[in-house]
């Protein structure tokens, strides 16, 4: 590992411990901020070099988007790869400078002008770079150097020991069922905030009587704070009706205002499209704004031909729209936080979601164990602080099947439980574990259960798949006494096949599995959710297991056309709303 790329390791760790995520509010424009979107083509070099201050023979490429498909050749190829982008910047007068980047995968260093400006570990959570020192207000050459190699000190690992994952061998050599696509995957954005301004905003909602309170703390320089709420005057708290209520039926938001005056003028202003409501995990179940309310849903991954893992709103707009006509109310941001445009489109449309981390496939062996958690740690601490003021977001995921068959794997998974709930308290804290029977899945709030009957676990029974996860639940609740949601079942489908009677990988057979599960999960009042898995097909990394190298178990195509299901859980769904 080179020096500087060890650095951005050490401020990572660093990070870790004090559990402060830097990348500040989201950027906005109005009369006191700029948002300049950097988002276009960049040029982009594979392989290492000393580029800091430009990279020479670069190819053009479109950014937010991974580099592994848009460059013939490149798709195994992980990098290191250096990025640059050119971009004339406006006048500071006064104002501080940042350069925010909403996901890069996996770890990040930028130079602006030639000048180091900082680095970054982790992928699907944003970071800001403060470069007002290093800004000019001419041309400004942006270099980032990207590395999205495999390794087993990084969250999520790769390249672990045999033993120690999945007994399934992909190539590339990751323990988990995606593909490890690697660039800058989401927005960058030059950011022009005023000194001083306001640095932070924290929305707390409690019960009251029929409707809620909604508290705000504002985190800013010296000066006088002034709330507002849909253009009235408020208070740090204040009372709102329950027709005021954010939910799936009503996805009510609210435009609050916060202006920072000093001296008699207007210092900073920030405002906020947001949700108002109550989660909370009681003896009737999951309750939203005090009334039990169950998920129904999917896991989805952000996966895209030629995109990769690139953000794009029209993607997410129409994944969006194609859950709420299925009738589904809820999802959850596979295995990773989502993009935070999908999360303003959840606020609109009334859709739940269950936020995860990247920590997907942890594994507890000694090498580099400690290094593990550390980051785990502090990406929980950075989605938490992205979107804690969030309406949609109704619950934490700390993690995807970690590999708890480990005598300390139970200890870490309480630790990152403990970590999100002291960090939001307003939220039930899970991770989902494929192993229900194993120490540590008691630390979860609400259990996130992940079963395969019909598929893995007796695979073409459809006639013993319902009593096989009618047992496993009964079971886990009984051990638990905690509502279960059941956060993957399903079938892999290859479009366009058919058998009668139904037989494994064909339409037929992945309807009728969901179907009838989904009886079973709904005679169960302690099951307070379903997320099928998946939304739609998604790329991995090759096996002999993934035909194309695509998962199949989406309700939809990889193109998001629907398969059979699809229309199924129209039916079901629409009927039991
Ligand atoms: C797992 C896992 C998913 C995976 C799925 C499958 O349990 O959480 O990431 O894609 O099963 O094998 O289809």
């Amino acid at each position: 590992m080179n020096d500087s790329l060890s650095d951005t390791f050490k401020a990572g760790a660093q990070q870790a411990a004090s559990h402060a995520p830097r990348a500040g509010l989201r950027p906005q424009t109005n009369a006191c901020r700029m948002a300049v979107d950097l988002s276009g083509l960049w040029m982009l070099r594979l392989g290492d070099g000393n580029w800091q201050g430009g990279v020479p023979d670069g190819a053009p490429v479109g950014v937010p988007g991974s580099w592994n498909d848009q460059l013939p050749g490149a798709r195994d190829e992980f990098g290191p790869a250096w990025y640059e982008r050119r971009f004339e910047a406006p006048p500071l007068a006064g104002r501080e400078a940042a350069l925010r980047f909403g996901s890069v995968c996996y770890a990040a260093q930028a130079w602006l002008n030639g000048r180091w400006i900082g680095g970054h570990e982790g992928g699907h959570l944003p970071f800001a770079l403060p470069c007002t020192g290093a800004l000019t207000e001419g041309e400004n050459v942006l270099v980032v150097r990207v590395d999205g190699r495999l390794g087993r000190d990084r969250v999520p690992p790769g390249l672990v020991p045999p033993g120690q994952r999945h007994p399934r061998t992909f190539h590339p050599d990751v323990p988990y069922d995606f593909f490890p696509y690697a660039g800058i995957h989401r927005r960058v954005e030059l950011v022009i905030t005023p000194r001083d301004g306001i640095r932070d905003l924290r929305l707390d909602t409690v019960h009251n009587g029929d409707g809620a309170v909604l508290s705000v703390m504002a985190d800013a320089g010296d000066g006088g704070i002034r709330l507002s709420l849909d253009g009235e005057p408020i208070g740090s708290s204040h009372p709102v009706e329950s027709s005021g209520l954010w939910s799936p039926a009503s996805p009510r938001l609210h435009l609050l205002e916060v202006d920072l005056h000093r001296g008699g003028m207007l210092a900073d202003r920030y405002s906020l499209r947001c949700g108002i409501r109550t989660i909370e995990v009681g003896d009737d179940g999951l309750l939203l704004n005090g009334a039990p309310v169950r998920l129904r849903g999917f896991g989805r991954h952000e996966d895209f031909p030629v995109l990769g893992r690139g953000a794009s709103p029209a993607v997410a707009a129409r994944d969006l729209h194609l859950m709420r006509q299925a009738g589904a109310n809820s999802f959850r941001t596979a295995h990773y936080p989502c993009d935070e445009e999908t999360l303003d489109l959840a606020d609109q449309l009334g859709l739940m979601v269950i936020a995860e981390t990247p920590a997907v496939a942890l594994y507890f062996g000694d090498e580099d164990r400690e290094r593990r958690q550390e980051l785990s740690r502090a990406l929980l601490a950075e989605m938490i602080a992205r979107d804690r003021n969030r309406a949609c977001v109704i619950s934490w995921s700390v993690a995807n099947e970690p590999r708890t068959n480990h005598p300390l794997a139970a200890a870490a998974m309480r630790d990152l439980c403990a970590t999100a709930r002291a960090l939001d308290g307003s939220r039930p804290a899970s991770y989902a574990t494929d192993l229900p029977d194993e120490p540590g899945v008691e630390a979860a709030d609400i259990i996130f259960l992940n079963s395969y009957p019909g598929w893995y676990r007796d695979p073409g029974r459809l006639d013993t798949a319902e009593s096989a996860l009618g047992d496993t639940l009964d079971r886990v609740y009984e051990r638990y006494r905690k509502p279960i949601v059941l956060t993957e079942f399903g079938a892999d489908a290859m479009p366009g096949t058919h058998a009668d009677p139904p037989a494994m990988w064909t339409e037929e057979y992945q309807a009728e599995l969901i179907e009838r599960l989904l009886r079973v999960a709904g005679e169960r009042d302690f099951v307070v959710g379903t997320h099928i898995w998946a939304f739609a097909d998604f790329a991995t990394a090759q096996a002999d297991h993934r035909p194309q190298s695509l998962n199949f178990k989406g309700v939809f195509t990889r193109d998001r056309q629907p398969k059979l299901a699809a229309r199924r859980l129209r039916d079901l769904w629409q009927a039991s709303r």
